[in-house]
Order: structure tokens, then C-alpha cells, then sequence
């Protein structure tokens, strides 16, 4: 049986390499796709999330936008990652369908209530501003999906800080509500995803695929590539969001362990700190885990062999 999820991300080059891994994936049943604000503003991630719907001919999804700022906090985008659409490099598809009309929280909730308990699993590759508004809005939802899978956060290392991951310090108030909520939460922070290289080799197993949705990686990854090596000297770039699509499809190649997780929402230096306790074994139920160890190799043929099912489907 496919494992049911819904996608709430930010594209983004790696979100949308996520949402392909998703569609391409068989052991996956793509319930609906939602945005947030996060590494651009509301109204571009949204529009480049229905262009790779196009690319990848995603079609009876629905796809609705949600939070177009954190809770509290000013947002704050990456561009410099990401260019200004958001997903700078190959020229963007129009949309083939229109938005959902309810907003994300909203298609969130309806979606997880509607299925059985314990079947939904929420994928979120984004900040976790409509999570933590989904789960306050309707507080059943909790114990009601299977898991929440998120991309986000770093035990020994940050990105947007020296401590600190991207998704988590946009919004970290909303992180603290997804971490204490008491669902279980499968942390697959930068630990996990500084393992998931791409590689020149894995960049010409994607350019091998030979077909539109692969030529379009191959350009999301040229620039991304790019980015990550003026800003960070990498000749590799990390691929962060497909790594929790990949968790939720095999965790045996996103291997996760259980410990307690907090999110700093204080600290003047350390402000969206994911804090893991690995002083004992985690207690018994402990409803967080960190993902740490990749096997890297079935992770690309994941994504690989996603982009040769999905083939050329314009054609
Ligand atoms: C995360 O931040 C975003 O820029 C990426 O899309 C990813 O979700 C990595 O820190
Ligand atoms: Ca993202």
C-alpha cells in the first residue's frame, strides 16, 4: 500500500526535487501539495510549485497555499540560494491548474480528517508556519496522522547560523509547536542531508534520464550548484527536502534514531537551535527522532528512477 502524504514545502530547487521524488515514487500516493512562505514570498514558492506540476504532469492533486509569513517573526527569504523567482535557472512552465481555493491549513486539516486515522503521514520541506497553524486549529489532527517527516533543523551543525537550519530559525515558534506537539516527528535535519551530495556522478545519472523533467533538474541544479559554491566553496551541493520524501519512502536509507528535541526560541546566539538530548536512550515513546546516517547511493537511485517513471509526459 502507498504511504499517503502531504507535501508542505517553500520551491525551492531541492522542494521541487522532492515533489518529483514524490510523484515518481510508487510507495508514495500524493494527497495534496501546500506552500509557505519561506525561501521566497507566498505568491512566488506557490507559483513554482504549480510549474513543477507541470513539468511533471502532476495532474488531480490539489495544491493550495497557506501562511505567507512566520507567526511572529518578519520573513526572511534565500534568495541567495534560491534567486529572486525562488527557483532561478530553467525557465518556468505556466500552471496547467488552478489553486485550491481553501487555504493550506485548511486543505491540510480537511485532508488529514478525511482519510483513516494513522494513514497520512505531513512532509514538510518549508518552515513549519502552516503545521503549527493546522495543529492549532484543529487539535485532533495530532493524533491523528501517522507521523510528521520534516526536513529542518541540525544537531551538530547550522546553515542560516552557526547552530541554526534554514526552515527552523524562519519560524521558530512555529517549530517549537511541531516539536512538542506530540506526534511523532522525524527530524531529517542537515546531519542527514550534508551526506546527500550531488555529486558530478549523480549529476550525469540525472542527465542520462534524457527527458524533460530531467533536463529541468539538470538546470535547477546548475544553478543551485552554483549558489552553493559561491557561498559555501562546495563543489557538491547538499540536497536537503528529498531526503524526508526518501525517509517516508525507505527508512532504511534515511536511518533515524529516537532522542528528545527542543527548539531554542530565546537564545540571542542560538536562536532556532535544534537542542537534542543524547545524554541517556531516549525514554520510552519518545515521540521525536533525528535522522543521521544516509545510504547515499539508494537515495539517488531513488530520485533517478523517479524521473525515469515519470518519463516525458508534455510528450
Ligand atoms: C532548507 O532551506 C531551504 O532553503 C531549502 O529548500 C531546504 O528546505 C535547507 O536548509
Ligand atoms: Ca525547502
Amino acid at each position: 500500500m502507498p504511504k499517503k502524504i502531504i507535501l508542505d514545502c517553500d520551491p525551492g530547487h531541492d522542494d521541487a526535487i522532492a515533489l518529483l521524488l514524490a510523484h515518481g515514487s510508487p510507495e508514495i500516493e500524493l494527497l495534496a501539495v501546500t506552500t509557505v512562505a519561506g525561501n521566497q514570498t507566498l505568491p512566488k514558492v506557490t507559483r513554482n510549485a504549480l510549474a513543477v506540476a507541470s513539468v511533471a504532469g502532476i495532474v488531480g492533486v490539489p495544491f493550495a497555499s497557506g501562511a505567507e509569513r512566520p507567526l511572529i517573526r518578519e520573513l526572511s527569504t534565500a534568495p541567495s540560494i534560491h534567486g529572486e523567482s525562488g527557483l532561478d535557472g530553467p525557465e518556468l512552465p505556466k500552471p496547467t491548474f488552478e489553486l485550491d481555493t481553501r487555504h493550506a491549513v485548511d486543505l491540510i486539516i480537511d485532508t488529514v480528517m478525511n482519510h483513516e486515522h494513522g494513514t497520512v503521514t505531513l512532509v514538510a520541506t518549508a518552515c513549519l508556519t502552516n503545521l503549527a497553524l493546522a495543529a492549532r486549529k484543529e487539535p485532533r489532527i495530532v493524533d491523528r496522522v501517522q507521523k510528521v517527516v520534516l526536513m529542518g533543523g541540525g544537531i551538530h551543525v547550522g546553515n542560516r547560523t552557526a547552530v541554526a537550519e534554514f526552515n527552523i530559525i524562519v519560524d521558530p515558534e512555529a517549530a517549537q509547536i511541531v516539536f512538542s506537539a506530540g506526534w511523532s516527528v522525524v527530524m531529517v535535519g542537515l546531519d542527514l542531508t550534508h551526506q546527500a551530495r550531488t555529486t558530478p556522478e549523480v549529476r550525469d545519472a540525472i542527465a542520462a534520464v534524457d527527458t524533460g523533467p530531467a533536463r529541468f533538474v539538470g538546470e535547477l541544479l546548475k544553478f543551485y550548484g552554483g549558489r552553493y559554491k559561491a557561498a559555501w566553496g562546495l563543489d557538491a551541493a547538499p540536497m536537503h527536502d528529498p531526503c524526508a520524501v526518501a525517509h517516508v519512502i525507505d527508512p532504511t536509507i534515511v536511518r533515524a534514531v529516537p532522542v528528545p528535541i527542543a527548539i531554542e526560541t530565546t537564545g540571542t546566539l542560538t536562536l532556532g537551535m535544534t537542542v537534542a538530548d543524547f545524554r541517556t536512550p531516549a525514554p520510552e515513546g519518545c515521540p521525536t527522532s533525528a535522522a543521521l546516517e544516509l545510504d547515499f547511493d539508494r537515495f539517488w537511485e531513488l530520485v533517478v528512477d523517479a524521473l525515469k517513471r515519470i518519463g516525458d509526459p508534455a510528450s
